[in-house]
């Protein structure tokens, strides 16, 4: 798929994409989950975080919120539209931009963590994309991805992404994400966390 398409389909879910619990984390169970998982797994504020393929900007304003300094970039103008009026709405500072999250424009080694969710899977070129979201990483810095693979079949298992990610960073880690509160319902598909720290 060329990348107008991406762009398109994007834009098409931006309206109701918060509709599923863990996207717009409206409810305040779910809210609460992704609040812990991700201050216990990134340095504290106000680090500097890239979130990178932001959607409608959930994380980044969740993190904006508690101090972190939050840029996000996402392909979809829609989704970036609805973030900006997110973080406008939470009274939250953090930036958004349209751009490709396969070659960001961000400043390489600014960022104490580049985040992303959901994204890696459906990238092309996953691999290059990952070199060039290490590279943002100042020295110490931390790679935050949250993936899976769904029950659908799409996305990546632990093993794929820990393949892909293991020979760019100095350390992996995988937290498994099965908890209900996370996703709004039960889930038995694969859900995780992989962390990658840089020396
Ligand atoms: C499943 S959504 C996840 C959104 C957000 N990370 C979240 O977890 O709520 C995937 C997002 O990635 C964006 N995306 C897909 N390909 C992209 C690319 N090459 N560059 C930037 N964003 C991209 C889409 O526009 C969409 O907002």
């Amino acid at each position: 798929m060329c990348m107008d398409d991406v762009r398109r389909e994007w834009d098409a879910e931006a309206d109701t994409f918060d509709l599923e619990a863990d996207h717009g984390l409206l409810d305040p169970i779910s809210r609460a989950a992704w609040s812990d998982l991700l201050t216990r797994i990134l340095p504290p504020a106000p680090a500097r975080v890239a979130d990178l393929g932001c959607g409608t900007g959930s994380l980044a304003v969740l993190l904006a919120e508690q101090g972190y300094a939050v840029s996000g970039i996402d392909l979809s103008p829609r989704m970036v539209e609805r973030a900006r009026a997110k973080a406008a709405t939470a009274g939250a500072s953090c930036t958004f931009d349209v751009g490709d999250a396969s070659s960001p424009q961000l400043a390489e080694s600014s960022y104490d963590v580049v985040l992303s969710r959901h994204v890696v899977w459906a990238l092309p070129d996953p691999a290059s994309a990952l070199r060039r979201w290490v590279a943002l990483l100042v020295p110490g810095g931390r790679l935050v991805l949250v993936e899976g693979r769904w029950s659908t079949g799409a996305g990546l298992t632990t093993d794929e992404l820990t393949a892909l990610v293991s020979p760019l960073v100095d350390s992996v880690r995988v937290t498994p994400l099965p908890h209900a509160a996370l996703w709004g319902k039960d889930i038995t598909d694969e859900r995780y966390c992989l962390v990658g720290d840089i020396g």
